[in-house]
């Protein structure tokens, strides 16, 4: 199991041990391609690495607002994981402690996916910021960015997880684009989308699991993407554009789910989270029945538990939730956790996503 706004949080809590790695940045061109600004010669070399090419087809004339941010999203997302993966390579290739693969058969393997899936990573953030500056309005450029991993299985099963997110959240934007009458862009995303999927095959079975998580692969929405990728990965106020991007970046929720067996029973997992300004809030009322816990698994309508056991120490609060895990219905692959208002429309993710009071998302990774 994974969870990395948890791991976010440690690594925050620790940050006079463990802040040795300075933030990765671009600025200093780590692979000579001058990402994400190549020039000619540098984006045919980019390709070449991606085993494939930047689509050529002619873009729809206009789009509507939304999916400007939507395109922005994407292209924020492609950098942060182009990022990654040039500094998961720097890592393996450097023999970085955590990071040294004794058995060369093994590493050069693991090189020759990373290697590729990195450039395919560039090749779908130029996708995405060409397709803005056709828009006529300004590409998104990099952030500095830190990451809660330090050896190579646990980056792995990182990638693992922000895959999963991210193969949720291309699924929100598909249907964006459906009901703002942007049909043009939808092949490309569901191309993306499968291309994913294999990616996450692959660092699903490096981790020992089986290749395909589930039937149908959890849902997320734009903005948990959004707030995850800020809370945990971003450094804070180093964006350069992000603010183009209107999506929400809600307060963390953190989760403690231990080493859950390869069998999981239904059972309580632990969460916290930081009271915002203010302290808690009188609709939250004073047993805590103000908020709830809901989970979002595979296509189902997300399930609403009930807190139990808080505790406030300082402005931290403490609780626990039923996980209800049932190995042919619910809690397989990811499951999107946020703690939201307990009177919010449960019906779907976007509802959940769009509710009053929302902190999350904390994600949990089983099989
Ligand atoms: C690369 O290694 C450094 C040093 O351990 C670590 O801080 C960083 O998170 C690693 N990056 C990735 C992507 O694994
Ligand atoms: C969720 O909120 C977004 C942005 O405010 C809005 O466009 C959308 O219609 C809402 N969807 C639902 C199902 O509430």
């Amino acid at each position: 199991m994974v969870n990395f706004a948890a791991a976010s949080l440690v690594g925050l809590s620790c940050l006079s041990t463990i802040i040795s790695a300075a933030p990765f940045v671009f600025d200093n061109n780590p692979f000579g391609k001058n990402f994400p600004n190549p020039d000619k010669n540098q984006i045919s070399a980019i390709q070449t690495q991606a085993h494939g090419s930047i689509p050529n087809a002619k873009p729809p004339a206009t789009v509507k607002p939304s999916t400007l941010t939507t395109l922005r999203f994407i292209a924020f997302n492609e950098i942060f994981e182009v990022a990654f993966y040039t500094q998961l390579i720097q890592n393996i290739t450097n023999y970085v402690p955590g990071y040294e693969i004794k058995d060369e058969k093994k590493k050069q393997k693991l090189l020759a996916n990373l290697v590729a899936i990195q450039a395919q990573e560039e090749v779908h953030a130029l996708n995405a910021n060409n397709a803005l500056k056709n828009f006529k309005v300004d590409p998104i450029q990099p952030c500095k960015y830190s990451f809660p991993v330090d050896n190579v299985n646990d980056a792995i099963a990182l990638a693992s997880t922000f895959t999963d997110l991210v193969l949720g959240t291309l699924q929100d934007i598909e249907q964006t684009l459906a009901m703002d009458g942007d049909a043009g862009l939808t092949r490309g995303v569901a191309a993306v989308i499968g291309q994913e999927g294999e990616q996450n095959g692959y660092f699903r079975t490096f981790g020992g699991k089986i290749a395909s998580a589930l039937p149908f692969l959890t849902t997320s929405t734009r903005d948990f993407a959004f707030s995850a990728l800020n809370q945990a990965f971003v450094i804070k106020d180093s964006c350069p554009n992000s603010k183009d991007i209107t999506l929400k970046i809600f307060n963390p929720l953190t989760v403690d789910v231990g080493d859950l067996p390869k069998d999981p029973k239904p059972q309580n997992i632990k969460f916290s989270f930081q009271l915002p300004e203010g302290g808690v809030k009188p609709e939250w009322k004073s047993d805590w029945t103000g908020l709830s816990l809901a989970y979002i698994n595979q296509q189902n309508v997300p399930v609403k538990a009930q807190l139990s056991g808080v505790k406030v120490d300082g402005s931290k609060v403490s609780f626990e939730a039923l996980f209800p895990f049932d190995a042919g219905t619910f809690g397989n692959g990811l499951t999107v956790a946020a703690l939201v208002n307990a009177d919010a429309d449960f019906s779907t993710a976007v509802t959940v996503s769009n509710s009053t009071t929302v902190f999350g998302p904390a994600l949990i990774e089983v099989n």
